[in-house]
């Protein structure tokens, strides 16, 4: 054999023994966030030697500058970590906490009526932000790469501006009257009061310096000195309660996920304070109960359809009883995820009839928000994290802190305000997740790793309520064996208990399945599409990755071999 054909068979052989050679390695990265800029900041730091938890903080920021109305440094967020070296798992526990002045009726009037509206909008609505923490302890932690590196894709792109986008404009919109209200607000996010056209620019320097000092000091740099002095002034002098001592003492948490097994595959998701993990394992272990009693299922038949339903039915009633701030509250969570509580509510599922809400034990649920934003990440050597980052509603609270850039979340509205008492989204809320100081509110964000011995999936998307039934298709097409862009284009279908309906897209049903479900007693809303899922997959036996940003949104997916992996 001459050298020269030697040596195009060593390169040939190269990659695809280094895959074999290493099966925990993937050898390529793969991204998907829901902004092309916050998807090029995680390549560039992944480029320059980063891992994929340099990663995480470079889309996270990248995402408080060019998704404002989703997240931000004034917002929190639920980030699921696996190490390749460890092998560990973990949730990085990133919530807001309710300010220490907060009380338990805050958001009613003296006669004990809800006054929705100070939940929502305005400073009173706003946790204390966990984001900035959660990008120190990544840095910290489990990063290669300083503050000062990883933060400057989103810090130039504060400075240098963003184009507006069409779903910037419609979120916009829907605040927009909020947004004029607040000036400082309205010098950022609107164009002289008015709603900013397709590509205008939006510049935000103060934000760029608020992470110019969490990139020199970490958490320091927002939580104590003057950055800390400016965001309770301006909270206060906007109505809101917070105090130095809030900034302080806010601190990430570690906990571990909720982990079930499904199909042969290992699902592992989000922990309390979200209640996604636990009701996501909830309804599989129920569904799974169903599908042994059938003899197999087809998730897109009618009768799988049903039992999807009748799961989330029960698993959502669950979460409004039981599920809140675990550092306050005891929760029957080994019950509620164990097979013998599914087999238990198996039984009472009829394979041809609808259950009525109202039959089931009286309860009731919490609110949720219409924006947020979620992305999952791959580096080159096996450690991935997929992340759902929040302020709740689109641009929060509607106030941005003069001097600082940073935007309000509305998260308190997560809290139920009253038992018993439905929010502007028709949900209502228990004992569980009541409003008390240092608390963090009842979340749905779910982010979740899926796995067998082929398969790491990594997904989530916003949603609110919906979350949790979206995660569910997008793992039920992972466990078909479906790719990636399946998994997050996936046509929805949703229940949460009360109301007592069933949510679907347009192109959930046929015909045929929506009269059979009606047939059944399922009373059945078309909406509007709902979410904008994320997620990357590596399929080990082929070496394969796949990145998917859902469709539905504007975000964008790449797979690449990092220069420097
Ligand atoms: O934590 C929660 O569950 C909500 N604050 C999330 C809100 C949300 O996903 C809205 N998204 N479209």
């Amino acid at each position: 054999m001459n050298a020269l054909r030697r040596l195009a068979i060593v390169l040939v052989l190269l990659p695809w023994g280094l895959v074999q050679a290493n099966p925990t390695a993937p050898g390529q990265a793969a991204i998907a966030t829901a902004h092309p800029m916050a998807t090029a900041a995680g390549r560039e730091v992944l480029e320059a030697g980063g891992n994929a938890f340099d990663a995480a903080v470079a889309i996270t920021a990248a995402l408080a500058v060019v998704e404002p109305y989703s997240s931000g440094l004034g917002g929190g967020g639920f980030y699921l970590l696996h190490a390749a070296q460890s092998g560990r798992d973990v949730m990085l526990d990133a919530r807001e906490r309710a300010p220490g002045r907060a009380s338990r009726d805050m958001y009613l009037d003296a006669d004990g009526n809800p006054q929705p509206k100070l939940s929502v909008d305005g400073a009173l609505a706003a946790g204390i932000p966990g984001i900035p923490a959660a990008l120190d302890h990544l840095a910290a932690k489990y990063g290669a790469l300083p503050l000062s590196r990883t933060l400057d894709p989103a810090i130039r792109a504060a400075r240098e501006g963003f184009a507006v986008t069409a779903m910037y404009r419609r979120l916009a919109g829907f605040r927009e009257s909020l947004l004029a209200a607040d000036p400082a607000s309205r010098a950022i996010f609107l164009d002289d009061g008015e709603l900013p056209a397709i590509g205008h620019v939006i510049r935000q320097p103060e934000l760029a310096e608020t992470l110019e000092h969490i990139a020199l000091e970490g958490r320091d740099g927002f939580y104590q000195g003057d950055q800390a002095g400016r965001l309770v002034d301006g909270v206060r002098k906007a109505g809101g309660i917070w105090c130095r001592s809030d900034l302080a003492g806010y601190r990430v948490v570690e906990r571990a996920p909720v982990v079930s097994h499904f199909r042969g595959f290992t699902v592992v998701s989000a922990a309390p304070p979200s209640s996604g993990g636990v009701a996501l394992a909830e309804i599989l272990n129920t569904y799974a109960r169903l599908e042994r009693r059938t003899g197999g299922l087809d998730d897109a038949s009618a009768l799988g359809l049903h039992y999807r339903i009748e799961a989330m039915r029960r698993a959502y009633r669950d979460r409004a009883d039981y599920l809140g701030d675990p550092d306050y509250v005891d929760m029957p969570l080994d019950r509620l995820t164990s097979t013998d509580y599914a087999a238990g509510l198996a039984v009472g599922i009829s394979a041809t009839e609808a259950t009525r809400s109202s039959t089931l034990a009286a309860v009731v649920t919490e609110p949720e928000g219409p924006h947020t934003t979620h992305f999952s990440v791959m580096d080159a050597q096996g450690n991935y994290v997929a992340a759902t980052l929040s302020i709740n509603y689109p641009f929060g609270a509607g106030v941005t802190v003069p001097g600082t850039g940073v935007l309000l979340n509305d998260e308190m509205d997560d809290f139920s305000q009253k038992p018993g008492v439905a929010n502007v989204y028709g949900l209502i809320g228990a004992e569980a997740n009541a409003v008390a100081p240092g608390k963090r509110p009842l979340s749905s964000m779910s982010p979740t790793f899926v796995r067998n011995d082929d398969l790491v999936g990594v997904l989530g998307t916003p949603g609110g309520s919906r979350i949790i039934t979206m995660v569910l298709g997008g793992v039920l097409a992972a466990t078909r064996g479906e790719p990636v862009a399946d998994w997050v284009a996936e046509p929805r279908i949703h229940h949460q208990y009360l109301p007592d309906r069933v949510e679907v897209e347009a192109d959930r049903l046929t015909e045929a399945q929506r009269a059979e479900l009606e047939s059944m007693g399922h009373r059945i809303e078309t909406q509007s599409s709902f979410g904008n899922m994320q997620a990357v997959a590596w399929w080990r036996a082929e070496g394969r990755i796949e990145a998917a940003s859902d469709p539905r949104g504007e975000g964008e997916a790449i797979v690449f071999v990092p220069e420097k992996p």
